[in-house]
C-alpha cells in the first residue's frame, strides 16, 4: 500500500507486471487511497494568501508536511512560482494552476526547506482568464493542500505495463543512461510540475531487468545557468576527471538564455549529483546547441563528445571530461534535414567479413578493414519524419577519434524505425558485453502534449540491441528486443489476445494481422513479400481525436524478404520488430477498450503473456 505514496525520499515502484483486471482492481483500491489521502491532506487558511494585484499573489506556508499538493488544470494559462526562504529564491518553475477545475495534482516538495517559506506567484499577464473572472476567485487557493504523502497509485487505463512510465508529469527523452552493478539507470526529461513540457529536471528511474522500474527521484533540477535539458553520463573507471574512479559524470545542456553544456558527477551511483562548479564548459553561438553525448574512445585513448548543432554534429575529445576540443563537424548535405537535429549517439559496431566497404575516404576504409568495424551516428530529427514529426535517422561510416566520414551515399535518409512514435533513441553507457543497448522516447512532438493520459504523458520503448547487418552490398543499422525483454514473457503460449503481451507471427508471402475490440476498433498491419514492405494503420484504432496528425498509415521496407514478425502490445503501444532485426515500427493506439480479438490471414501466430 504505502507503495503508492510517495513519503520521503521520494522512491516507489513504477509498475509491476499486472493484468488488466488486476489493473482495474489497483484502480478501485486507487480511489479508497486518495479518499484517506484527501482526509489526510490540510487545506491553506484564507488569511495566508496575499493578493496584491490582478496576477500576483504572495502565500506564507508553515507547516511541518512535506508536500504542498498544487491543483493544475491543463488548459490554463502558465503560473511562475517562486519558493522564497530568507529573502532568497530556493526553486522556480512553471505551472498551470487551477482558475475552475482540478484536472490532477502535482507534488511540491517541502521538506528541504524548513517548516516556514513563502510562495510568490505570478499569473501571466496575457491570461484572458482573468478578464472572466478576478485572479482571487481562482480554484486553485481553496484546493493547494499541504499532506505527508503524494498519491502515485495508476489512474491511467493507457499506462504501459511493462515499458517505462514516469509515476507522475510529463517525460520526453532519455537522458544519462548506463549500466553499473547489475543496474540500469534512466534519466529522463521530466516535469515534476504538471504533465506537459516544462521545466525541463532529470527524473531518474532504475530497474535491475530493464521492465521493473524504481523511479528514485530528480537528479538533476535546473539552476542559474537554464532548465536541464538532454544529455547522457558515463562511468569514469580510471578517475579522468577527478571526481573519484567510478565516478559518473553527466553532461547535459543547460537551457537558459544561450543553450551551453554542464557537467554533474555522481559519487553514490548515480542517485544523487554535485554539479561542477565550473559550468558550462562549452559554450557556442550556435542556437540550437545540445544534447551532448559522451563515451571512451580506446582508440585515442581520450573522450569523444557529440552534440547536436543546428543541422549538424560537432565532435570534440577531452582527456578528462572538462577541457574539450572542437574536432570536426558531420551533416551537411548527408540525410534529412527538414528539421532540427538533436539527441546524437556514436556507435562503434563490429561489421561482418563480407560488408561492403565504401567509403569515400580511402584512408579511413583501410583502417575499417583491418579493424573490422564501423560506426553508426544516431541523428534524430524534428521534424521530418518518414510519416511527419519526430524520427531517428542514422548514418555509417568510419570514425578515428577527430572525423566521422558517411559511407552512405548523401541523399539517402535510412530510419531506424518506421513508425511515428520512436524519437530520441540513445544508448546506455557501459553496458555488458559490449553491447549497443538502445531506448527511445515513443512519441512524437506533433501530438505529445495532448495524448489522451493526465496523470502522466509519455513512455519508453522496449530496450533493443542494435547491430549491423548487410542488404544489397550496404550497410544498416539492425534492431532486435534486447534479451532482459524477451525474458518479460513466458515461454507458453495462450490464445487470448491481451492488453499487454508479444504476438509471434510466421509470415507466409503476404500476410495481415488486425487486431480488434468490440467498438470497431481496429489495427491492420500487412506483409507484402512482393514489394518487401510492411504497413500498419492506426486510423480506425481508437482514440485519434486529440491531433490531426496522429491518424496515419506507416510503410517500411523490410530489405529483402522477412520470415517472422514479434509484435509488442502495451495498453497503448505496438512495436513491431522483424525477428532478424532488419525492420523496426513503433505506433502509439488509444482503443477505447483493449483488442482482444486476432485475425491472421496468410501466416500462424502465438501469443506470449507476461510472466
Ligand atoms: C528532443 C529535445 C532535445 C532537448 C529536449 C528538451 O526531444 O528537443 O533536443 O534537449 O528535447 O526537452
Amino acid at each position: 500500500m504505502s507503495n503508492h505514496f510517495i513519503t520521503t525520499p521520494i522512491k516507489s515502484d513504477i509498475q509491476g507486471l499486472c493484468a488488466c483486471a488486476q489493473r482495474l482492481f489497483l484502480g478501485c483500491v486507487a480511489c479508497l487511497f486518495l479518499h484517506v489521502a484527501a482526509m489526510q491532506a490540510s487545506s491553506l487558511q484564507s488569511n495566508d494568501f496575499h493578493f496584491l494585484s490582478d496576477s500576483h499573489c504572495m502565500l506564507r506556508l508553515m507547516t511541518n508536511e512535506r508536500f504542498l499538493l498544487l491543483p493544475i488544470e491543463e488548459r490554463e494559462d502558465m503560473a511562475h512560482v517562486k519558493v522564497i526562504k530568507n529573502g532568497q529564491v530556493v526553486k522556480e518553475f512553471n505551472c498551470r494552476l487551477s482558475a475552475d477545475k482540478t484536472d490532477y495534482y502535482v507534488p511540491l516538495s517541502l521538506r528541504e526547506y524548513g517548516n516556514e517559506l513563502l510562495l510568490d506567484i505570478t499569473f501571466n499577464n496575457t491570461a484572458d482568464r482573468r478578464t472572466k473572472s478576478p485572479m482571487k476567485d481562482f480554484a486553485c487557493w481553496n484546493q493547494l493542500k499541504t499532506s505527508d504523502t503524494f498519491d502515485t497509485t495508476n489512474r491511467e487505463k493507457f499506462r504501459a505495463a511493462y515499458h517505462h512510465t514516469p509515476l507522475w508529469g510529463w517525460m520526453n527523452d532519455p537522458n544519462g543512461m548506463f549500466y553499473k552493478d547489475g543496474v540500469w539507470h534512466l534519466y529522463f526529461q521530466h516535469n515534476p510540475y504538471g504533465s506537459q513540457w516544462e521545466n525541463m529536471t532529470w527524473g531518474h528511474s532504475t530497474s535491475t531487468d530493464l521492465i521493473h522500474w524504481t523511479f528514485e527521484g530528480e537528479a538533476v533540477e535546473p539552476d542559474a545557468l537554464g532548465t536541464v535539458f538532454s544529455g547522457s553520463s558515463v562511468v569514469d573507471h580510471n578517475n579522468t576527471a577527478g571526481f573519484g574512479a567510478g565516478a559518473i559524470v553527466a553532461m547535459y545542456t543547460s537551457a537558459g538564455r544561450s543553450q551551453t553544456q554542464s557537467l554533474a558527477y555522481s559519487t553514490d551511483g548515480g542517485k544523487t549529483f554535485t554539479k561542477y562548479e565550473f559550468n558550462p564548459v562549452i559554450t557556442s553561438t550556435v542556437p540550437d546547441f545540445r544534447d551532448p553525448h559522451i563515451f571512451w574512445n580506446k582508440d585515442i585513448n581520450r573522450w569523444n563528445l557529440i552534440l547536436a548543432a543546428g543541422q549538424q554534429m560537432n565532435i570534440y575529445s577531452s582527456p578528462n571530461l572538462k577541457d574539450w576540443t572542437y574536432e570536426s563537424s558531420f551533416g551537411e548535405g548527408y540525410g534529412n534535414h527538414d528539421g532540427v537535429w538533436e539527441c546524437p549517439d556514436l556507435l562503434r559496431m563490429p561489421v561482418s567479413a563480407n560488408t561492403r566497404l565504401n567509403n569515400t575516404d580511402k584512408s579511413q576504409a583501410t583502417d575499417a578493414k583491418t579493424t573490422k568495424e564501423k560506426w553508426v551516428l544516431i541523428c534524430n530529427i524534428n521534424p521530418g519524419g518518414p510519416y511527419g514529426g519526430s524520427a531517428t535517422q542514422y548514418f555509417v561510416g568510419t570514425f578515428d577519434g577527430h572525423k566521422f566520414v558517411c559511407e552512405d551515399s548523401p541523399e539517402e535518409t535510412k530510419w531506424m524505425d518506421w513508425g511515428k512514435d520512436h524519437y530520441a533513441t540513445v544508448t546506455f553507457d557501459n553496458a555488458p558485453d559490449g553491447r549497443h543497448v538502445a531506448m527511445a522516447w515513443m512519441s512524437n512532438w506533433q501530438y505529445a502534449n495532448t495524448v489522451p493520459t493526465q496523470q502522466y504523458r509519455s513512455a519508453n520503448s522496449i530496450a533493443r540491441d542494435l547491430a549491423l547487418f548487410d542488404y544489397q552490398g550496404e550497410s544498416y543499422c539492425s534492431v532486435k528486443p534486447s534479451k532482459e525483454t524477451m525474458a518479460a514473457f513466458s515461454t507458453k503460449p495462450v490464445t487470448k489476445l491481451l492488453a499487454a503481451c508479444r504476438v509471434d507471427v510466421e509470415l507466409k508471402g503476404n500476410t495481415s494481422i488486425v487486431l480488434a475490440n468490440s467498438k470497431g476498433e481496429q489495427v491492420t498491419m500487412t506483409y507484402n513479400g512482393t514489394d518487401e514492405t510492411f504497413s500498419m494503420d492506426r486510423s480506425k484504432s481508437g482514440d485519434t481525436s486529440f491531433s490531426d496528425a496522429f491518424s496515419a498509415v506507416t510503410k517500411a521496407p523490410t530489405r529483402g524478404r522477412i520470415k517472422s514478425l514479434q509484435i509488442f502490445i502495451d495498453h497503448s503501444s505496438i512495436e513491431i520488430l522483424d525477428a532478424d532485426g532488419k525492420m523496426a515500427m513503433t505506433n502509439l493506439v488509444f482503443p477505447t477498450e483493449p483488442y482482444h480479438k486476432i485475425t491472421v490471414k496468410g501466416g500462424k501466430y502465438k501469443i506470449y503473456p507476461l510472466r
